[in-house]
């Protein structure tokens, strides 16, 4: 069992990260943590908790984290997520109610409390909580196994040309992460632009024929419409899942290591996550990006931890 922590924004892609990692036998998921991005932290919280509630998620602790980047202002993305930060599906009322502890010290307690080297960190928004924890416990870089997040890509932008949407949101958390020295592997949009939720995919997804797989399947039309009326794509990129199908099956995707740094003064290019491909990478170097996915492994996954969670 992969022990991780998810961090994340939901979301259309967040709340199938969430479900992926709930419904997929080989993943202990540990807690669940929000920061602001999608949408306010508020928003993206009750989010979370509404996909709880779908999926039968109970007994693992929710908890909210920062509700802006660290240095700069808040920015969401409703012409991606709607003005609910998670619009399509009617959204249910929480069945549970947040753990008590801010998200920086329930991810902090939680990989502390468990062996070396066993705890994953996924996050799948803003890297703000994630920054926030490193500085308050510096230890979490020995402690934690790797950081497998989705956000960057190598010299390809969403919300820049050259910058995706979680790490130009806060580039400085963004650059504390990936300078701590820890493992990170960058799930970004070289990689999450081939998890296309193409009509095979919805229509598999769809044949499922429970609440939760309803559910997906309105997330999915709704993104797909945003997707394809603000960046033009035929079918939507399914992004924060494929960082949860790593930790499941590394072989979902080939992983390449290279330095990977942060760019937070550009004038064009603040939040490109600069890779060094001038030569193979030294064999020490922590930084890995994703580059390609075996879709259908990927879809796979997916559709059987759908299968799995059923109707609870
Ligand atoms: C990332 O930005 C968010 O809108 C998505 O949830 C995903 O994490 C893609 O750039
Ligand atoms: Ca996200």
């Amino acid at each position: 069992m992969e022990k991780i922590i998810l961090d994340c924004d939901p979301g259309h892609d967040d709340a199938i990260a969430l479900m992926l990692a709930h419904g997929n036998p080989d993943i202990d998921l540990l807690a669940v943590t929000t920061v602001a991005g999608n949408q306010t932290l508020e928003k993206v919280t009750r989010n979370a908790l509404a996909v709880a509630r779908v999926a039968g998620i109970a007994g693992v602790p929710f908890a909210a984290g920062a509700d802006r980047p660290l240095t700069r202002p808040v920015e969401v993305a409703p012409s991606i997520h709607g003005e609910s930060g998670l619009d399509g599906p009617e959204l249910p009322e929480p069945s549970f109610e947040l753990d008590g502890r801010h998200a920086v010290q329930l991810i902090i307690d939680t990989v502390m409390a468990h062996e070396p080297g066993t705890v994953t960190l996924v996050p799948t928004g803003a890297l703000t909580n994630i920054a926030l924890a490193v500085r308050q416990e510096p230890r979490l870089v020995e402690r934690v196994k790797q950081v497998v997040l989705m956000g960057g890509g190598v010299h390809v932008g969403n919300w820049s040309p050259v910058a995706e949407f979680n790490i130009v949101i806060d580039p400085e958390a963004a650059d504390i992460v990936f300078s701590a020295g820890w493992k990170v592997v960058m799930c970004g949009l070289d990689v999450t632009h081939q998890a296309l939720a193409t009509p095979e995919v919805a229509a598999r997804i769809a044949g499922i024929g429970t609440a939760p797989a309803q559910f997906v399947g309105e997330l999915l039309e709704f993104f797909g419409r945003t997707y394809a009326d603000v960046q033009g794509f035929d079918s939507p990129p399914v992004h924060d899942p494929v960082a949860v199908a790593y930790v499941i099956d590394p072989t979902v995707v080939r992983a390449v290591q290279m330095p990977i740094a942060i760019e937070t003064q550009g004038r064009l290019t603040t939040g490109m996550t600069v890779a060094d491909l001038r030569s193979s990478a030294p064999a020490d170097c922590p930084t890995w990006a994703a580059m390609e996915l075996d879709h259908t492994g990927f879809w796979d996954l997916v559709v059987d931890a759908l299968e799995r969670i059923g109707d609870p």
